[in-house]
């Protein structure tokens, strides 16, 4: 039987003011909100540890069947989550604050889809996703997935690493950093009308990053392609940072010799880092992070530092030793 003994430092995942209160105090207090005043008064109570139970489940999205061989590698040495509950308890702040956007979310049009590949690059261009997912070849992948709130998941997701996309983009030798922006279309993503956020939504890794065997990005899980709530038609996944790392229906990458300012960074850099690599030793300012909640069973299971991807990612970090490499 699992017994978890609380810490006295510890405080429940209830007791966690959410992310949306806290950002709208601090565009009311910035001033900056005309229209998210209502909103910053508005802000309700902290969520309930146990939302996903009474989520309802999402429609069914119209995904198509997509397999691609398991590769074995990446065992995540835990139960997958249930798909149903992947697809209805998600974060994609284009769609809503809550979790529960999957409706919302049917909307995105994802078809077709476009990625411009940009910046520091052999040659500027605009690739269509069917011709990129021609000169890829597609597996399955089984990570654990983390999100900075302390829940987590285990997700089989169907993609190509994403050092594929850095090889066919020909970065110059100039490059340090990926920018990915994401999909931004105010006629569907109604989130996109809170000013107090600063649309797109983007992302960055460094290079190294990028190319590192564990850098993927996905086009489908649980043998369908990706439902939009999940980041359709393509996300990029990074099992050893915070899920917010982890840019969802991406339609630029830009490479730079410049650090990206990201999204959460440009909201509340005390609090989501650029590097926001995993480790249960690193409180964030508001929460523990020694523990995470399964997303699907309400268990209760210890964090690993790097997500337990430590002997693929950690060597990248070996010199980085003065920078905020886990918040
Ligand atoms: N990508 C976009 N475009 N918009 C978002 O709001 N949320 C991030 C990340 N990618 C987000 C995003 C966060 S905070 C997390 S935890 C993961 O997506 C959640 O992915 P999931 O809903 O598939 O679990």
């Amino acid at each position: 039987m699992f017994i978890r003994r609380r810490r006295g430092w510890e405080i429940p995942e209830s007791a966690v003011t959410p992310e949306t209160a806290v950002l709208r105090r601090r565009a009311v207090l910035r001033g900056t909100a005309a229209g998210g005043l209502a909103g910053a008064l508005a802000a309700g109570p902290a969520r309930a540890w146990s939302l996903f139970d009474s989520t309802p489940a999402a429609p069914p999205a119209q995904l198509k069947p997509l397999s691609a061989p398991r590769n074995a590698r990446y065992a995540a040495g835990r139960d997958l989550t249930p798909a149903e509950a992947v697809e209805s308890y998600n974060n994609f702040y284009e769609f809503g604050e809550s979790k529960s956007i999957a409706d919302a979310a049917q909307a995105l049009k994802v078809a077709p889809w476009t990625i411009e590949l940009t910046g520091m690059v052999k040659v500027k261009r605009t690739i269509g996703l069917e011709d990129l997912l021609r000169q890829v070849s597609l597996e399955e992948r089984v990570y654990r997935h983390r999100c900075v709130e302390a829940w987590a998941m285990t997700v089989p997701w169907i993609g190509f690493p994403l050092a594929d996309l850095v090889k066919l983009a020909e970065p110059l030798g100039s490059a340090t950093y990926l920018k990915f922006t994401t999909q931004a279309d105010p006629k569907t993503m109604p989130g996109l009308h809170q000013p107090w956020y600063p649309w797109p939504y983007t992302e960055g890794l460094t290079l190294q990053e990028a190319m590192n065997e564990l850098a993927f990005l996905s086009v489908g899980m649980y043998g369908k392609t990706m439902p939009p709530q999940d980041g359709a038609p393509i996300r990029v996944t990074v099992p050893w940072k915070y899920g917010f790392k982890s840019a969802k229906s991406i339609v630029r990458v830009e490479f730079t010799d410049q650090r990206p300012a990201t999204f959460w960074e440009s909201l509340q850099s005390t609090e989501y880092g650029f590097w926001a690599n995993v480790n249960p030793a690193v409180p964030h300012p508001r929460w523990s992070q020694a523990e995470e909640r399964l997303i699907g069973t309400n268990r209760m299971v210890p964090t690993q530092i790097w997500n337990g991807y430590g002997e693929f990612v950690a060597a990248m970090y070996a010199d980085k030793t003065k920078e905020r490499l886990f918040a």
